[in-house]
Parts: structure tokens; sequence; C-alpha cells
């Protein structure tokens, strides 16, 4: 049985704090769900982590579902949420229904995440209403990067900390089940904690959240573009990969990879006799 927004909403209730980690492949997200973390977000983030885009602009509907079936095929306890990406919920609400429904009919996803506050609101509601788990996200949304004139902390004027406090306000008002806060000052994602119901799940948004968010690529030192400011590395796996491929490289070349114990040998009488076929 996969956890459920109920699951979820009751942790904020008790004050439990929620781990969500992303994962974009079957092998990983058997990992990450056999270590008992409860949400798993198929993010957009998979466009510049895992596809090497400069941004998650770019990244399709095709690849998502691609990658989130992927993650679900690993997966048995987590509940999986799809990030919808770059403007397939913006022109319309039956955009916005059509592609969030392909995350739960075809890729098997529990929910979806979209960005945005209260200019997303009502095609949020329409989601919900459909019978689809939402996931907000509001403060810096990557998909607005060209916006913001980069990957700025958002909110820090009086008037964006009033901007993003209504933004959760709206998400919640139109149903979500949790609200991504991404790189806002802490203190104003504590007072957002505060006002709203929901759970908020942080990311560069201090310790006051419900729960916290990484991109699983930064915690464990795989991704060598850059490292941004909230992540913390638990591990180099950069460095491990590079030492591995370069001993596996250094023994092909000089002959001493495989050996018998990768190999698989033959009865003798058989290869004698088709050596003196082949005579
Ligand atoms: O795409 C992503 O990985 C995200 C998280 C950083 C919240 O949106």
């Amino acid at each position: 049985m996969r956890i459920t927004i109920n699951n979820i909403k009751e942790m904020k209730e008790k004050g439990e704090k929620i781990t969500m980690l992303t994962a974009y492949d079957y092998s990983t997200a058997q990992i990450v769900d056999g270590v008992g973390i409860p949400l798993i977000l198929v993010g957009d983030s998979l466009g510049m982590v895992v596809l090497g885009y400069e941004s998650t602009i770019p990244v399709t509907m095709d690849e998502m579902l691609h990658h989130t079936k992927a993650v679900v095929r690993g997966t048995q306890q987590a509940m999986i949420i799809g990030d919808m990406p770059f403007m397939t919920y913006h022109v319309s609400v039956d955009d916005a229904l059509r592609n969030a429904a392909r995350f739960i009919q075809e890729a098997g996803a529990q929910a979806v995440k979209l960005e945005g506050g209260v200019t997303v609101a009502e095609k949020v509601r329409r989601v919900v209403e459909c019978g689809i788990p939402v996931m907000g996200h509001i403060g810096l949304t990557p998909q607005s990067v060209h916006q913001f004139g980069g990957h700025r902390v958002q909110g820090k004027t009086p008037e964006a900390a009033i901007r993003i406090l209504e933004d959760a306000k709206a998400l919640e008002e139109a149903g979500v089940f949790s609200i991504v806060l991404e790189t806002v000052p802490a203190p104003l994602a504590t007072l957002i904690t505060q006002k709203v119901g929901v759970p908020t799940i942080g990311i560069g948004a201090g310790i006051g959240c419900d729960g916290q968010v990484q991109v699983i690529n930064d915690i464990l030192g795989s991704f060598a573009d850059f490292v941004p400011r909230h992540a913390k590395q638990y591990a180099k796996l950069t460095d491990i990969i590079r030492d591995a491929v370069t001993e596996y490289y250094g023994e092909v070349t000089a002959g001493s990879f495989p050996t018998d114990k990768q190999s698989t040998s033959m009865d003798e009488s058989i290869l004698a006799e088709l050596k003196a076929k082949e005579k």
C-alpha cells in the first residue's frame, strides 16, 4: 500500500517531518523507496541533472512520462509525484487536465506538481476536482527563471513576501495537498508553514517547513556542473564513479579484465570436436 495524501496531511498534524527526494530511474527509485522515503518527485530537474539541458524549460511531457514510468516500476510504498513541464498547464484548464491525467493514467503516478500560486489556482482547482492530487510549488519556480533574471532568492521585499504568502493561501484554497517552498527566506517559510493547513516542503527555505526536498543528484554529489547553496552532499559519487571507470579503462587496456571469474569455460571435448571440424 502506497503512502496517500491523508498520510502526508496527518504527518503535519502530528508534527512529523516529511522527507521528499527526486528520482528519475528504476534502480535509484528502488533504493529511495527501500529506505522508506514517503514522497518521490520525478522532478523536471530531470532536464538538467539527467538530460543535460541548461534549464528545466525544454523538458517535454514525453520525457517526464518515460522517467515517471520507470520510477513507478521501481517503487512500492512511496507516493510518486510527476512534475508538470513548462507550458503543459499554463495555456488552458483543458491542457492542465489532460496532461495531469497522463501522469496518473499512463505513467502510474499518484499526484502531480505544478509551479505557481494565484495565477494557476483555477487550474489546480479543476485538476483536484477531477480526482488528481496536486502539490503546489512557489517561491523560486525554476520554470520562470527568465522572468526572475536567474535563480535568485524570492520574497525578500515586503511586497514579494506578501505575494508568496498570498500564493500559498490561494493554493490551499484551490485544494493542494502540500506546497513546495523553494529558495525563500527561512522566516518567511516558517510563517507560511504556520499560516496554511497543508504541509510545506522546503528546498532552500530553512528548517521551519513541515518537510524537506532535495534533488537526489545534489545530495549524492553526482551532478558535476554546480552544487546549489541549499544542497548538502552526503556522498561524492562523481569521484567514486570516476575512480571506478578509470580502473576499468586501465584493466581493459592492460588486458587484465576480464579474468576467469567473469568468464565461462566449456567442455574440452566439445571444443576439440569443434576445432577438428574447422580444420
Ligand atoms: O524539479 C524538481 O526537482 C523540483 C524540486 C527541486 C522541488 O521541482
